[in-house]
């Protein structure tokens, strides 16, 4: 059976390690945290997992590592140190990393070879993307046995041609994200209003297209190119950025609407999770790989 270490139990790494454990892998999860045996026993629960603040005995005859420790360069640095001097060289050393540049998370490692951000969206279990984003040392070998991994799990990994800040999907989001904090403090919509447009609108769309497929598509049959000299000739405003230093409003309003602690959090990853479920499988994930690994 195929071992794999997961190097954290936060948020991310309690899901990695479920999705691991339901592919049929061996799990292991390390971390310093007092209550990891409590953690594991709730969050883990069914799941045949090995627990230990020990990260040296957890990677012990590894064969994949997914590390989801805090996203801080320095402690990645010190993690990724301990993990190159603890493991055999043909293992993947996957950090789940949702903007640290691998090069970064990999300066003076004498492992940087196999280092790759293998970047999820929450929560890994359901989310079907792995964004794979190489360093200028990770070799082909490591991108490509981690390609193969994330399949395995039945996830979709995307590869980068190459590293930048906030890889591609955090850059989309901070953009988006940015202009919904400025319409919400210029008094144009309220926040769950915002949220509600959202889901009816570009959140159905792009789970069933993208961006570039949706051009083609608006344009009618003369695609692309007509939609952006058409109606985007028109889009000529300028959005604007949200003002940093009324964030505290924006916060309010969203904790107004929504709730904090450990009850709405609850409640919201529930809700979350049985809507994301209902509509994966309708969907079509997980995708069927074709046989040159290319899913359509
Ligand atoms: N939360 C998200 O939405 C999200 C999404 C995608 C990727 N990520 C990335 O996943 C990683 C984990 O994020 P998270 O939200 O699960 O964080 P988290 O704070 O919930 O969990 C981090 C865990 O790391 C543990 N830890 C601290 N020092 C450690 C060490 N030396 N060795 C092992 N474990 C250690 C902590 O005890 C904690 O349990 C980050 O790199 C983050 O950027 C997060």
């Amino acid at each position: 059976m195929a071992v794999v270490t997961i190097v954290g139990a936060g948020v991310i790494g309690v899901s990695w390690a479920r999705l691991f454990g339901a592919a049929g892998w061996e799990v292991r999860v390390s971390d310093p945290r007092p209550d990891l045996r409590e953690l594991v026993d709730r969050e883990l629960a069914g799941v045949p997992v090995a627990a230990t603040g020990d990260l040296a005995e957890a990677v012990a005859g590894t064969d994949f590592v997914q590390e989801a420790g805090p996203e801080r360069v320095e402690v990645k640095e010190r993690m990724f140190a301990a993990l190159a001097a603890h493991t055999g060289e043909d293992v993947v050393l996957a950090s789940s990393s949702s903007s640290l540049l691998p090069s970064v998370i990999a300066r003076g490692n004498p492992a940087a070879d196999r280092i790759v951000i293998g970047h999820p969206f929450n929560p890994p279990e359901l989310m079907p993307l792995v964004e794979v984003v190489p360093g200028p040392e990770t070799s082909d070998r490591a991108v490509d046995r981690a390609i193969e991994v994330y399949r395995e799990l039945g996830k979709l990994p995307v590869r980068l041609k190459k590293e930048i800040p906030g890889f591609v999907g955090n850059r989309l989001q901070k953009v988006f994200n940015d202009q919904c904090a400025y319409l919400v403090q210029q008094g144009v919509i309220d926040v769950k209003d915002l949220d509600d447009l959202v889901r009816a609108s570009l959140g159905l769309r792009y789970a069933t297209i993208g961006p570039f497929e949706s051009g083609v598509l608006g344009g009618g049959p003369g695609g692309m190119r007509h939609l952006v000299s058409h109606v985007g000739a028109q889009m000529t405003f300028e959005p604007g950025e949200a003002d940093p230093a009324r964030m505290g409003e924006v916060l309010d309003a969203v904790e107004e609407a929504y709730g904090t602690g450990e009850e709405a959090y609850e409640r919201l990853a529930r809700l979350r999770d049985g809507r994301t479920r209902a509509v994966l499988e309708p969907l079509g994930w997980p995708e069927p790989a074709s046989a040159d690994g290319d899913r359509r």
